[in-house]
């Protein structure tokens, strides 16, 4: 099943690509500039809102984000995902 990031914000759905590093990364590479920082899941700066879906980390966040919540700089999503940016 084909994974949809949609940027609520930014009105745009995009369908994911694997080959992407993170959702940060893919943002960025659809025209979007979300804030971030260390881009390792330290700082927390990248930290968004995301209003339905689910992300997987490619290491654990120093501290895991709360529920609806994702950091972005190094997650992917593990299905269709609308992230409040
Ligand atoms: S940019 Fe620092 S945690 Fe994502």
């Amino acid at each position: 099943m084909p994974i949809y990031v949609t940027f609520l914000k930014s009105g745009k759905t995009v369908a994911w690509d694997p080959a992407a590093e993170s959702l940060l990364d893919f943002a960025e590479s659809h025209g979007l500039a979300p804030a971030f920082s260390c881009r390792a899941g330290v700082c927390n700066t990248c930290l968004s809102i995301m209003k339905s879906g689910a992300v997987t980390y490619a290491e654990p966040p120093l501290m895991e984000p709360g529920v609806g919540e994702v950091l972005l700089c190094c997650s992917k999503p593990l299905q269709s995902v609308e992230l409040d940016i």
